[in-house]
């Protein structure tokens, strides 16, 4: 980086963001994500793929104990840099899914993963392709995280994820209960059609198995926040 290449901020409620380069500003996803994340204070809890850390920062604010991990080296130092800036402490680790947080428990795992199916030989190695590829189906890291999820909540405890319509919410609620999770949805949104959404709109089409792509170009896209619940 040059000496005088700027800073990027990103302010939200009232709080301040850097937003370097390699890490994703916030989307319409991430303050959907925001909006239906509801912490108290004292609760444990888990962000994984926290990116610049906005949702981990709002919980450690609102007095819980905040891990937050990301797979992008990049993410886990402004996580603790962004603590910083907004007077709080969040324990920001490396790594991919529960990797590292084995052997924790908390009451409450967070998490608006990747999740845009990505067709065959489209993969990339780069921190914005760790933020939208989920894989062939886009059900790679959310799928992990939902099957394991009981292993790291405590009783009780609830794993809270976003998603679009095109991979199912039935797809969802199903994946939820086969790992034990009672799942329901918190909150629903539409939201503008995401661009790589475009660019891979046969892909998606091929995978709509729930019917909610239109047959024309689509304007729109709902979106879910989910809560799996341990009983
Ligand atoms: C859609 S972005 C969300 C970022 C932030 N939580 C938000 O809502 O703005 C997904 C984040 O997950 C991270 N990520 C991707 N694959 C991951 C994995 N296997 N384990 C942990 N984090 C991962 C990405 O680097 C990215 O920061």
């Amino acid at each position: 980086m040059t000496a005088d290449a700027g800073t990027l901020l990103y302010l939200y409620r009232d709080c301040v963001f850097r937003v370097p380069d390699g890490v994703q500003p916030p989307k319409a996803g991430s303050l959907f994500f925001c909006r239906h994340l509801h912490v108290r204070a004292g609760e444990r809890v888990l962000e994984v793929g926290a990116g610049l850390g906005l949702a981990a920062v709002l919980a450690a604010r609102a007095g819980a104990t905040v891990v937050a991990t990301d797979i992008v080296p990049a993410a886990v130092e402004i996580i603790r840099a962004n603590a910083a800036l907004n007077g709080v402490t969040i324990d920001a680790r490396l790594g991919d899914a529960y990797a590292p947080v084995a052997g924790e428990r908390f009451d409450l795992i967070a998490t608006n993963p990747p999740q845009m199916p990505t067709p065959p030989g489209r993969e990339r190695a780069d921190a914005t392709a760790a933020a939208d590829n989920g894989g062939v189906d886009g059900w790679d890291v959310l799928g992990r995280l939902i099957a394991g999820a009981p292993a790291y909540l405590v009783p009780g405890g609830r794993l809270v994820f976003t998603i679009f319509a095109f991979l199912g919410c039935k797809a969802a609620f199903a994946r939820c209960e086969a790992a034990g999770l009672i799942p329901r949805i918190v909150g629903s949104e539409s939201q503008s059609f995401p661009r790589i959404g475009y660019e891979r709109l046969d892909h998606l089409r091929a995978l709509d198995a729930e019917g909610t792509l239109p047959s024309g170009m689509p304007a729109g896209v709902e979106r879910f926040v989910i809560e799996g619940q341990l009983p």
